[in-house]
């Protein structure tokens, strides 16, 4: 649903005439379980928005509804939840309560919500209708938030309300993507660069149609494990405060004192963190191959060092191999199922997406869904 179908079918419905804001989800080209280890992401929003569409109320009621679950829910704000309910409406209502707990003085508001943004696939469906609701929300209360600041909020939504520990990455991509870029995140000072993609590569994105349950809980897991890596790394470098301060040298001399496992995950981030920075260069060298060469690494460090990879993730890549204008792809997001990001030369991408859906379909009977993208704008307001 477009931005003026969505207003249409909101004044159809509550008989007044919204605001509609939205917020993208994305993609991640490089850079994957560096954001909460204070490094580096190399992220994209894709052309899939979710919309919010919102209108005030004369009572104190946040009232929210969905254009594609049945369920309605209303709430008291003088009186919001403070854990999740375990509804879609969480991150709408953890938006709420972490703007109001933040000292926004919200007010009574009707919010129409529709997703397109495939849910569960690893391409951020939470951080879009996040962003797109604190911009709705906080707009209505008739204050404006810079949107780094808003991304902040935002992720403390899911981290304390929903109660994932995610990074900052999906938060802040959604707010501050460029059309026609990647963004470079330094995902402790927050400063970002928009690295331009060429316009004759697109972004092939394969969602295999699974999520293993374990996600969560191992998500985080490798979050403690890096902390444990942290903390034995700093006895030996006083400035160490997180993986993003450990060069591969200094890791690699203190590979006996970490348990093996620790030291893998380590290897991973440190590691990630300077593709992260290579990749950057060869996008604007011009050297798209290169980049391609690193994704490649990271899938395998992903897979064998991380191991928050999956069978289907790995056939999925496996599969675009050989394909005609592959150029290089991995998986993308936390992991355990969800997508691959693949690079792939404009001219082929429509064969290309063809062809791997067969050769998936073909070896796990399962029918994926393919994306092509180029690298979308931010969050914004659609409708005043
Ligand atoms: C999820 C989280 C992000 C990030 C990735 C892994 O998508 O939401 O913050 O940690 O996993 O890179």
């Amino acid at each position: 649903m477009n931005a003026l179908e969505l207003a249409e079918h909101f004044t159809a419905e509550f008989r007044t005439r919204p605001q509609v804001f939205s917020a993208p989800g994305r993609v991640n080209l490089i850079g994957e379980h560096t954001d909460y280890n204070d490094g580096f992401v190399l992220p994209a929003a894709i052309g899939f928005y979710t919309r919010v569409a919102v209108a005030g109320r004369t009572d104190d009621t946040l009232a929210i509804r969905s254009t594609r679950f049945p369920e309605s829910y209303e709430f008291d704000l003088t009186a919001l939840p403070q854990t999740r309910l375990g509804k879609w409406c969480d991150y709408v209502l953890g938006v709420a309560s972490i703007l109001q707990r933040a000292g926004w003085p919200l007010v009574g508001a009707t919010l129409l919500v529709d997703g397109e943004v495939p849910i569960g696939a690893g391409l951020s469906s939470s951080a879009a209708i996040e962003v797109a609701t604190a911009l709705a929300l906080s707009n209505l209360a008739g204050k404006k938030l810079a949107l780094p600041e808003l991304a902040k909020l935002c992720q403390k939504a899911e981290n304390e309300f929903v109660g994932a520990r995610v990074g900052i990455m999906d938060q802040f991509i959604s707010c501050l993507a460029k059309e026609g870029h990647a963004l470079l995140l330094d995902c402790r000072s927050l400063d970002f660069e928009l690295v331009p993609m060429p316009e004759d590569v697109k972004l092939v994105i394969c969602n295999t149609m699974v999520k293993h349950e374990l996600s969560g809980g191992e998500y985080n897991r490798r979050r403690a494990e890096c902390e444990e890596g942290v903390q034995i790394l700093a006895g030996f470098y006083a400035d160490v405060r997180a993986l993003r301060d450990v060069s591969g040298d200094q890791l690699r001399a203190h590979s006996e004192d970490l348990p093996p496992l620790i030291y893998k995950r380590c290897l991973h981030v440190v590691e990630e963190d300077s593709r992260v920075i290579d990749a950057v260069r060869y996008f604007r060298s011009g050297d798209v191959p290169s980049v391609g060469r690193l994704m490649r690494e990271s899938h395998r460090s992903l897979r064998d060092l991380y191991e928050v990879s999956c069978p289907e993730l790995d056939v999925m890549v496996e599969a675009a191999e050989g394909l005609p204008g592959y150029i290089g792809g991995r998986m993308t997001g936390g992991g355990f199922g969800g997508c691959t990001v693949n690079l792939v030369e404009a001219v082929h991408a429509q064969t290309f997406a063809q062809a791997i859906l067969e050769r998936y379909r073909m070896k796990t009977r399962i029918l994926p869904e393919t994306y092509i993208c180029s690298p979308a704008d931010g969050a914004r307001m659609e409708m005043g």
